[in-house]
């Protein structure tokens, strides 16, 4: 497995892949890997000759008080734990080298991100559909490996796909938890011992909400209600929110007669974390 930090080191090995015949998939990620990113590397394996991982934080996806100075970063961990799932290549550009003097492109989405975190989270998407955008434009995938955890990126990306008629797939991966529940995210590592135990409450209102639908329960409303009474039943959360939404489209329902989408974005102290569920995976 090759590290490069140069797009037109990328260019030129992915031109040699080309050459041969083989496939390519992509997976972009902001580094800092978890067994998360460990399955969409082992997707992307199993479905394409070669397997690029994207390893990028990038700035332009943060909001002036967001936390990129402080997000975690570990390229030699990163490197392994790519390897070990079968990664060919990973880039780690340096923010100068996506972003030089004078950028002044960028791709960006109405309706979509009208909703959930692109709320809270003004200027997210923006940079989601720039950096994502240029990272299809370097590699020309066949495919490119994103999780469910993040549901609103996914299918934002996807719409981004078709509405610009990009040439690649979008595979969309389950979320990979912990053994007690808790999400697998980068920013579990923010978390005290005490407010480990205390995000568990996420991933316990997002097993009571299916639950819910699962039963039979259509009206988002009441769904919602259980949901949030189950969250503030601990003292460390403090709700962003929780909605339901139409999964293509992002915008809330009132009840589920259509696939649909709830998420919810609990901060636990200073972390803001987030899950869902996907009612057409229950
Ligand atoms: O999901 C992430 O880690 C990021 O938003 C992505 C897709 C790598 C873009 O920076």
């Amino acid at each position: 497995m090759k590290i490069v930090k140069t797009i037109e080191e990328v260019r030129r090995q992915v031109k040699e892949w080309r050459a041969e015949g083989l496939t390519v998939g992509l997976v972009p990620t902001m580094g800092y890997l978890h067994e998360g990113h460990a399955s969409l590397i082992e997707a992307s394996h199993r479905d394409n000759d070669r397997t690029v991982v994207s390893d990028f934080v990038n700035p332009m996806q943060f909001g002036p008080t967001e936390d990129l100075e402080t997000y975690p970063r570990d390229l030699d961990r990163d490197a392994a734990l790519a390897e070990e799932h079968g990664c060919d290549l990973i880039f780690n550009p340096e923010p100068d080298e996506m972003y030089r003097d004078g950028f002044s492109s960028f791709v960006d989405m109405t309706v979509l991100t009208e909703e959930l975190c692109g709320l809270s989270r003004p200027v997210h998407f923006r940079g989601v559909c720039t950096v994502v955008t240029k990272l299809f434009n370097i590699v020309k995938p066949d495919r490119a490996y994103f999780g469910k955890k993040d549901a609103q990126q996914l299918a934002v990306i996807k719409h981004m796909v078709e509405d610009l008629n990009m040439d690649l797939e979008i595979i969309g991966c389950p979320i990979v938890r912990e053994a007690d529940g808790l999400a697998k995210s980068s920013r579990n590592t923010y978390l005290s011992a005490e407010e480990r135990q205390q995000a568990l409450v996420l991933s316990k209102a997002i097993k009571l909400g299916a639950e819910l639908v699962r039963d039979g329960e259509r009206d988002c409303g009441r769904i919602i209600k259980s949901m949030t009474e189950k969250i503030n039943s601990c003292s460390a959360a403090k709700i962003d929110y929780v909605k339901i939404v139409d999964e293509k489209t992002m915008q809330q329902i009132s009840t589920i007669d259509r696939p649909a989408l709830c998420a919810i974005a609990v901060y636990i102290g200073k972390t803001r974390l987030i899950d869902n569920f996907f009612t057409s995976d229950l």
